[in-house]
């Protein structure tokens, strides 16, 4: 009993002892710092962002079509590599070398990612109606 009540106020004190720290005064005061990044401006004539490499990316993905067609879309920097592999292919346009590439990838994967908002999350199974062409017999 008499270690049990040992330990108890041992707890307590250890307690009262983690509670009470303070804050050490020298401790800079924090700038309040917005949790949103602040969007960059859109250019007035590509509609691009202008941040980064935005211009290095007019500069090599409007000759063609507008740009519209590019901010229009979204993609991870797999999706928008598979599209310049598919221009490239089909399209008559030309091969970068690997440093521009790969920065013409970063700003499109950087400023147009895949945007959750546009694509509900999948349904999950269960939540399913029971599909009418299904062979499967449970
Ligand atoms: C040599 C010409 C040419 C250049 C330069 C070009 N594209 Fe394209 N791109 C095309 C053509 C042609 C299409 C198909 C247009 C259509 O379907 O109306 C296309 C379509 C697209 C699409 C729409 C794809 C889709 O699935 O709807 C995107 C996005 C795109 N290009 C991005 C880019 C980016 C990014 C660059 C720069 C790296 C670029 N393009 C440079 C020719 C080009």
């Amino acid at each position: 009993m008499r270690r049990v009540l040992f330990a108890l106020t041992l707890m307590t004190l250890l307690f009262q002892a983690a509670c009470s720290k303070e804050r050490p005064s020298e401790e800079p005061a924090r700038e309040p710092r917005s949790m949103v990044a602040t969007e960059p401006e859109i250019d007035p004539v590509t509609g691009f962002k202008m941040t980064g490499d935005w211009e290095l990316v007019r500069g090599n993905c409007t000759a063609c079509h507008s740009a519209r067609l590019i901010t229009q879309q979204r993609g991870t920097s797999q999706q928008w590599l598979t599209m310049i592999r598919w221009m490239q292919k089909k399209q008559n346009l030309w091969q970068f070398d690997p440093g521009t590439e790969s920065r013409i990838i970063t700003y499109l994967s950087e400023n147009y990612p895949p945007d959750a908002a546009r694509r509900r999350a999948a349904i999950p199974p269960d939540l399913m109606p029971p599909n009418p062409y299904s062979t499967k017999t449970h």
